[in-house]
C-alpha cells in the first residue's frame, strides 16, 4: 500500500535560491526511479514537503533528506497509509508560497496544527492553484 509523509524544515538559504533547483533535479531523477511522487512548498524561510510512495523508499529518502545541510530542524508533521496518490504525475512538484495568496496562506503562516485531511488538502489546493514545475509533468504536456 502507498504511504505518505509530510514534514517541515527551516531552509538554510532564504528564497529565492538556486539550490532549490538542484534539489528538484535530484528529486525528479531519484523519485521517478523508486516510485515516489509529491510536492515541495517553499516559503521565504521554510520547506514543506509531502512525499508518497512505497513505505521503505519513503523511510530511506526521509533519512537522507533529514541529513541534508540545505535545511535544518526537519520535523515530521504526519505520516500514514494513503488510499490514493494525490500527485501521481509529479515526481516532485514545486511552488513558492511567499505572497498573499489564499491557497498559499496556510504555508506562509507556518502550517498550524490541523488534521491530516486538512494538511493534505493544503498541498492539493496550492498545487491546483499553481501547478508544478516538474520534469515529468512537462513531459506529459508535450
Ligand atoms: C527540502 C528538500 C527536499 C528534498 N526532496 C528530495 C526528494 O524528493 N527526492 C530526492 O531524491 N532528494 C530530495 N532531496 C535531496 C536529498 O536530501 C539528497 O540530497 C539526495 O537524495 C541525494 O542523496 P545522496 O547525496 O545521499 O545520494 C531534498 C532535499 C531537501 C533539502
Amino acid at each position: 500500500m502507498t504511504h505518505y509523509l509530510i514534514y517541515r524544515s527551516d531552509a538554510r538559504h532564504p528564497f529565492p535560491h538556486l539550490s532549490d533547483f538542484d534539489i528538484l533535479r535530484t528529486a525528479w531523477a531519484h523519485n521517478q526511479r523508486v516510485g515516489i511522487s509529491g510536492y515541495l512548498v517553499r516559503t521565504m524561510h521554510e520547506f514543506f514537503q509531502i512525499l508518497e510512495g512505497p513505505r521503505e523508499e519513503l523511510d530511506r529518502l526521509y533519512t537522507r533528506i533529514s541529513a541534508d545541510e540545505r535545511h535544518s530542524n526537519v520535523r515530521l508533521l504526519s505520516e500514514g497509509p494513503l488510499a490514493r496518490r494525490r500527485f501521481p504525475n509529479w515526481a516532485m512538484g514545486y511552488a513558492e508560497a511567499v505572497e498573499d495568496d489564499p491557497a498559499a496562506s496556510l504555508f506562509a503562516k507556518g502550517l498550524p496544527d490541523q488534521d491530516v485531511a486538512q494538511l493534505i488538502k493544503s498541498f492539493e489546493e496550492l498545487a491546483a492553484a499553481r501547478g508544478a514545475i516538474s520534469g515529468r509533468a512537462a513531459l506529459l504536456r508535450e
